[in-house]
């Protein structure tokens, strides 16, 4: 069932803000940037760099408790891309919130689990250690680059002030540091456009200058929450293709959040597909896409626009996402599934082991496999 680092995703027993750098922080508001490593020990190498296990979210609302991340697992290696998917409301962004330290709490709770930033427990740690692991050594990435981005500030000074604020360095320096970071998330004329406020520019390179604020100051891992929705389809790719080729040139560990299973096929290395709160399956991205081990991951690869099929013939899955204070006893999914038999409606299917590499919560995950 559950997993550990061999498949480094699963869910447990039983199963926002904006990008990187907000004005004045570092990837994350209270963020302190090129601070040493927190107190206690030095950091574990080896191993994953980030290790989500068994953690528990919930809400209090008026109709009643949401577990809005219900006992899910995964992690990510030094230069892994992981992506997490799943519909809207299904628990990817709180779980990142929570791993990254900036879930509100109140009105969140996290009940249980565990948080392992290269072996440490974060949840353990006092808030200013906390702050200084994810100022230096995790950053995010969010949807809105426009409402992140301080309009009246042009984005050299914003770049600029990583480094004057929290590396010492001159006016100038940090000018020319800011004008290397645009260079390094290919935005054109950099020397010209470092003088240019937000507006200035397009979407497209707006998330571009928020990627740059993410990364500047070298970060270990980057958790990308759903960085392209905003964008149209072609420079989606161009944000997709420039965050693996980053990945890759300086060996982070990505956390790339997203609802679109279309956009992650060839930068993910691993997937893990939430439904309701939970991890429902997980594999290696090739694997899942030959051949599913979840009707709702199927559900979703069907969904998938194709050039060989009319728009008419898109797939979409039947009905909603379950209310999170009321999620379907059983199967959480068998309201939606055409697979679902009787047992579906009162069992509940935990992660069982499909191959080495891959889990899947569902009681006829052969079927499934076979299509
Ligand atoms: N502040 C809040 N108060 C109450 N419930 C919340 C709050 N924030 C999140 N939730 C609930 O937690 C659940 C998970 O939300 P989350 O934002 O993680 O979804 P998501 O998978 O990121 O969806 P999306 O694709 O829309 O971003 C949702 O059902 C949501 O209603
Ligand atoms: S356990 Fe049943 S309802 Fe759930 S996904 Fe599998 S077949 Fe569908
Ligand atoms: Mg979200």
């Amino acid at each position: 069932m559950s997993t550990g680092p061999s498949t480094g995703i699963g869910t447990g027993p039983n199963n926002g803000p904006k990008t990187g750098t907000p004005p004045g922080g570092a990837g994350v508001p209270g963020g302190e940037p090129g601070a040493p490593a927190p107190s206690g020990g030095a950091l574990r190498s080896g191993g994953p760099l980030l290790e989500v296990r068994d953690l528990r979210v919930e809400f209090r609302t008026r109709d009643g408790v949401a577990r809005a991340v219900d006992g899910v697992s995964w992690s990510v290696a030094p230069g892994e891309t992981l992506a997490v998917l799943g519909e809207s409301g299904s628990g990817k962004s709180v779980t990142a919130q929570a791993a990254m330290g900036i879930l509100d709490t109140p009105p969140g709770r996290i009940t249980g689990g565990e948080i392992l930033f290269r072996g440490r427990d974060l949840l353990k740690l006092r808030e200013d250690e906390r702050r200084r692991i994810r100022g230096a050594r995790m950053a995010m990435i969010f949807q809105d680059a426009l409402s992140s981005l301080n309009p009246v500030l042009t984005v050299g000074d914003q770049l600029g002030e990583m480094f004057t604020v929290h590396r010492g360095m001159s006016r100038r320096g940090a000018r020319a540091k800011a004008v290397e970071l645009m260079e390094r998330v290919r935005i054109p004329a950099a020397r010209e456009r470092v003088g240019q406020y937000p507006h200035q520019f397009s979407g497209g390179m707006r998330q571009r200058i928020m990627i740059a604020m993410a990364l500047s100051l070298e970060p270990d891992l980057i958790i990308a929450d759903e960085p392209t929705t905003a964008l149209d389809v072609t420079v989606q790719a161009q944000v997709m293709d420039l965050l693996a080729e980053l990945r890759r040139e300086l060996g982070m560990g990505l956390v790339l959040i997203t609802h679109d299973l279309g956009v992650v096929a060839d930068v993910a290395d691993r997937i893990a597909v939430m439904y309701a709160g939970r991890i429902v399956e997980t594999a290696p991205v090739h694997d899942l896409y030959k051949a599913p081990a979840h009707p709702y991951t199927r559900g979703l690869l069907d969904s998938i626009p194709r050039p060989d099929r009319k728009d008419a013939d898109l797939y979409a899955i039947s009905g909603l996402p379950p209310n999170p204070v009321a999620v379907p006893p059983g199967c959480a999914f068998h309201p939606r599934c055409p697979m679902a038999r009787d047992v579906c409606r009162t069992g509940e299917p935990e992660l069982s082991r499909v191959s080495a590499e891959r889990e899947s919560a569902c009681f006829f995950w052969r079927e499934c496999l076979r299509g």
